[in-house]
Parts: structure tokens; C-alpha cells; sequence
């Protein structure tokens, strides 16, 4: 017998090795008790989270948690059933049109994760005589949405423009194009120069899908994502997202002005072959989604956190994802993933949880310390967060 999971032993054997240097495991870790938005409890210890999506601070909002309640006593822990056929209730609905009044789009669609709308969508989309040109860095959900439809993959280089058109050019006269773009990069925390991309994809008559999972909520005048900000979202085809961020629940969506938008309901198979989320779930997400409608004094805050953090890490010293603050994520920069994972555990014993990002996830083969911020970190927990940094920095070496 050929053991099939030999081909991880590398992989097994620098884990191992890490681990048996006595450290904490960095993606193992568990929330003993979630207090709120910005506090947990981890190994005992009351520790700040820097590392959540929960960039909106939504996940104790009393309205959210009540509707949620009150639709687990309405309609029960789940719909065991397809949105096709009986996993549809008034709840589906009625998030679908929270979200077409969010985006301000003519249609929504519901799925039960963000990767599953990016599956589901992309390989709907793009067949096996159609070109999908996607940034190199794109998330995973979207590689594994061309893989699905069988399309042929075009990447550009990270963010570049002149790179786009170029390989634009190269796709057959006549095939079908879809330009894939992601508004902020989880990764850097970087931001897309979404207007000059849509302006060259639709001169080469290319569909362009954005997907905004770490801009949602936060950033554009109505927190619609970077398409809004940069006043390109009336020339986007189909904007994906999620609710595992901002929204703070789970599940995904597109949204889109598309006239034959609805048909995708019946041939998209991550839609049709997979049960609808919760009601509970979805009455989450649908308050949620209203109220992040008026939250602009919370996208100050969160832009300030951001703003304040960026200079704070800069000025201590470390080596940061992004020249300037972009959105709400701010990656340091680590030499190696030893060094990394000393700093990821010296942070834990601070009391400060943040993510340790390592290849293939990375971009460049770098080991990243992710820090998101949430709009409900106060300005003295921020303050909190530079002193743990300065200390960890200091007793791992990481700056001088
Ligand atoms: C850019 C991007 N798209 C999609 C997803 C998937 O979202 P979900 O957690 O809802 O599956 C993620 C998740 O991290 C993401 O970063």
C-alpha cells in the first residue's frame, strides 16, 4: 500500500520540530472563553485578540445575538435542506434583500461560507473555454473556484496594472474573460488599484468579480468595499463576500446588477448541492448587515486603530506589509518562521493574540504576524497592544 499521506512528511517533520522546542502550537490554539469583540481567555490568561476579522466588532451586538435567538425559537436549529428545494425560509430572504439594500443591487445570493460563493460563482462563471485573469495572490477559495470550472488561469503580477492589460491581450479573440480581483489582500492588508484594473478590464470586454471579504463593513462611504471607495462599483459585474468578517457571523454572498443574475441559482452546485445556512445564521447576518448601514462613527474609529497602530509598530522598529496604513489589517513582517513563531508565543505570554501567517499562504515565502483591528479596540487598548509588542520585540531579538 502506498500511504497517501506520505507527501506531508516535510511538513510533519518542521512542525515537529518546532514543537518540540517546548512552544506553544500557533494553529492550535483554543478561546476558553470569548468575553467580547477584543477580549478571550486563552491557556487561563485574559488576552487582547489582534487577530479576529471581526473588524466591525459585531459578534456581541445585542440586536444581532436577540435576532438570532429569536429565530432559533421560530424556526428551529436548522433547514436540513437544499436553498432549492425546502432549505428556503423567509429568513433567506430576507438577508438576500439586506444586502441588495446594503450594496444597493438589483440581486443577492446567499451562500453558507465566503469560499463557497467564490467556488460556487467563479465555476459557474468561467468554463473550460473561458480565461479567468486573476491577481497571483489571489485567496484560495478563488484558485480552487477556476479549478472547479475547469477555466483557464491567467495570473498577473500582485497588484500590477501594466501586468493586467498585458496578459488581457493574450487571451484569444473571442473567448470568454473574467477579470478577479480582491479589494484589500489578507495577507499585506494592501489595497487594490481597483479604478485603473476595472478601467482596463472592461476595454478588453472582460467580466469583472471583486471580492471585498476584508473591506465590507469598513471601508467606502457606505462600508460597500474598495469598489465603492474608489468609485468603480457601478463597472463591477459581481462583488463576492462574507459574513465571517465584518458581518461577524458566517456564510457568503454575491451581489450583482446583472440581468440573468437569478438563473445562477439553479446552476451554481456549491449553491444547489449543499444545505442552506441556519436560520439563526442568517437573522445574524441580515441585522448585522443593517446596522452596519450607519456605521460610520465606527469606521472612523476603526481607520484611527489602524492609523494609530501603523505608526506605533513603524516607530518601534518593525518592518511592515505596507508603507502606509491601507485597511484594517496590519502584517509584520518576520525574518523566518522561527523567529515568527517566538515572537507569535512571546505576544501570547504578553496577553496579546495575533496571526502567525506562513507559506503557501503568504505571499514571497514570508512568515507574517497578522494584526487586525476591530472598531471596538479602544485607543488604550491600542496603546497596550505597542507596549506587548515592544516587549516581545525586545526579548525575541525582533528589534533592537
Ligand atoms: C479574500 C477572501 N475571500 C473569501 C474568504 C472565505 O470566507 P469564509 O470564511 O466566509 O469562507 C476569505 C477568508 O478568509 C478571504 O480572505
Amino acid at each position: 500500500m502506498t500511504d497517501l499521506l506520505s507527501k506531508f512528511d516535510p511538513l510533519i517533520a518542521q512542525r515537529e520540530a518546532l514543537l518540540s522546542t517546548g512552544m506553544t502550537d500557533p494553529f492550535n490554539l483554543v478561546m476558553e472563553r470569548v468575553e467580547s469583540p477584543t477580549v478571550a481567555i486563552c491557556n487561563g490568561q485574559r488576552t487582547i485578540l489582534l487577530g479576529t476579522y471581526n473588524y466591525m466588532g459585531m459578534t456581541f451586538d445585542p440586536d444581532v445575538i436577540a435576532a438570532g435567538k429569536q429565530a432559533l425559537d421560530d424556526y428551529g436549529s436548522g433547514t436540513t435542506g437544499s436553498r432549492v428545494l425546502n432549505g428556503t425560509y423567509a429568513g433567506h430572504k430576507a438577508c438576500e434583500e439586506a444586502l441588495k439594500t446594503f450594496y444597493a443591487m438589483d440581486h443577492a445570493m446567499v451562500f453558507a461560507t465566503g469560499y463557497q460563493a467564490n467556488l460556487g460563482i467563479i465555476s459557474t462563471l468561467a468554463g473550460k473555454d473561458d480565461y479567468i485573469i486573476l491577481d497571483i495572490d489571489s485567496h484560495a477559495s478563488i484558485y480552487d473556484g477556476c479549478a472547479l470550472g475547469n477555466a483557464n488561469i491567467v495570473p498577473f503580477r500582485h497588484n500590477d496594472v501594466d501586468a493586467l492589460e498585458k496578459r488581457l491581450k493574450r487571451v484569444p479573440e473571442g473567448a470568454g474573460k473574467l477579470v478577479v480581483l480582491e479589494g484589500v489582500y489578507s495577507m499585506l492588508g494592501d489595497v487594490a488599484p481597483l479604478k485603473e484594473m476595472v478601467d482596463v478590464a472592461k476595454a478588453a470586454g472582460a467580466m469583472v468579480l471583486v471580492d471585498e471579504a476584508h473591506s465590507m463593513g469598513f471601508i467606502g462611504e457606505n462600508g460597500r468595499g474598495v469598489a465603492e471607495a474608489q468609485g468603480v462599483i457601478d463597472d463591477v459585474d459581481f462583488i463576492i463576500g462574507t459574513f465571517s468578517k465584518s458581518v461577524g457571523t458566517v456564510g457568503g454572498f454575491c451581489v450583482s446588477n446583472h440581468p440573468k443574475f437569478e438563473i445562477l441559482r439553479l446552476v451554481c452546485r456549491p449553491y444547489v448541492f449543499t444545505a442552506s445556512l441556519p436560520p439563526s445564521v442568517v437573522a445574524t447576518a441580515a441585522t448585522s448587515i443593517t446596522k452596519l448601514m450607519h456605521g460610520a462613527d465606527k469606521r472612523a474609529h476603526l481607520w484611527e486603530n489602524s492609523r494609530k497602530l501603523h505608526a506605533g509598530l513603524k516607530a518601534l522598529g518593525f518592518q511592515l506589509g505596507t508603507e502606509t496604513p491601507q485597511s484594517a489589517i496590519i502584517a509584520v513582517i518576520m525574518p523566518n518562521l522561527e523567529q515568527g513563531a517566538a515572537m507569535w508565543e512571546a505576544l501570547l505570554h504578553e496577553g496579546l493574540y495575533v496571526n502567525l501567517a506562513r507559506p503557501p499562504a503568504t505571499p514571497a515565502n514570508m512568515t507574517l504576524l497578522r494584526c487586525s483591528l476591530c472598531a471596538e479596540h479602544s485607543a488604550e487598548q491600542v496603546d497596550q497592544i505597542l507596549g506587548m509588542f515592544e516587549a516581545a520585540g525586545r526579548a525575541t531579538g525582533c528589534i533592537g
